[in-house]
């Protein structure tokens, strides 16, 4: 535990239904959602020093580019001294960092949370002497009042919640009034490119990041929770019952990954 990192004062994962038939990641099939959550924020403890190598090998370094892009897009907020800033999800914080990049000195301020400890660690360390604000804690009950945030981002971390209308829900509730949304995460890109890329998720990540890592199950996972997350309408939809308006998706890189956005 290092002194930087906020603890919340609910101190375990605990997802307000505990509803196995809720739309949200699954480590196992069988799992219902506390038990998922565990095992996602077991999962990412145990990969949490080698996170970031394995990030760059694997997205051959365009998750670099991915955070700058959303970032850069939300740069009318990030750059506002008045606005405060939420990436969830946040790990060892590179999103995070991104978005402090476009805010420049005397920009917004900017929490980065995540339920994994020893990711925040890694974001603190990597943050030395910046003025980030680091907060542990779980994406579907936050320690954060109603309205606190003009923007909320996620950055390949919304698709690990074990129930996504309630994170949905979540982040609604913590938007001001005017507040927005951007969810970034892997797509499915159709067509030869399609075909290439699924190999390469599905086969050679797996493989590759099992030797880095050191244990099969988070690169099994990744590729089984990208099939299984929602497709670009589904997730719209699920954005607007959520409450948010002037959905829209924008598909990076061929539609590798992409950024969800909305208002609230
Ligand atoms: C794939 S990592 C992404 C980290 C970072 N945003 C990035 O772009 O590299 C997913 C992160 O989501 C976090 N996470 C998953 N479910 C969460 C939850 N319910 N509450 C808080 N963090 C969660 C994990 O601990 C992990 O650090």
């Amino acid at each position: 535990m290092t002194d930087e990192v906020k603890q919340p004062s609910s101190s375990d994962t605990a997802p307000t239904q505990d509803n196995a038939a809720a739309l949200g990641a699954r480590v196992e099939p069988s799992q219902d959602q506390k038990a998922a959550a565990h095992a996602v924020r077991q999962m990412f403890s145990s990969i949490a020093p080698r996170y970031d190598l394995l990030n760059h090998v694997l997205s051959l370094n365009v998750d670099r580019y991915w955070w700058w892009r959303t970032a850069r897009r939300f740069r009318h907020i990030v750059r506002r001294a008045d606005a405060a800033v939420l990436d969830l999800c946040c790990g060892t914080g590179d999103m995070t960092l991104a978005l402090y990049r476009q805010a420049g000195i005397g920009g917004a301020s900017i929490v980065g949370a995540d339920f994994a400890h020893p990711m925040l660690c890694r974001a603190t360390q990597k943050s030395a002497g910046l003025p980030l604000q680091w907060v542990e804690a779980d994406a579907l009950q936050m320690p954060f009042a109603a309205g606190r945030f003009h923007l909320v981002t996620s950055a390949f971390g919304f698709r690990n919640l074990a129930n996504y209308d309630a994170g949905l829900r979540e982040i609604h509730r913590v938007l001001t009034a005017d507040g927005e949304v951007a969810i970034l995460d892997f797509g499915e890109p159709r067509g030869l490119l399609g075909k290439l890329y699924r190999f390469y998720f599905r086969r050679v990540l797996p493989a590759i990041g099992s030797v880095i890592s050191g244990t099969s199950g988070p690169y099994a996972y990744l590729p089984a929770s990208v099939a299984r997350f929602p497709k670009p309408q589904e997730m719209l939809s699920l954005m607007q019952d959520a409450g948010f308006r002037q959905v829209n998706y924008t598909p990076y890189t061929f539609g590798v990954a992409g950024v969800y956005w909305g208002k609230k």
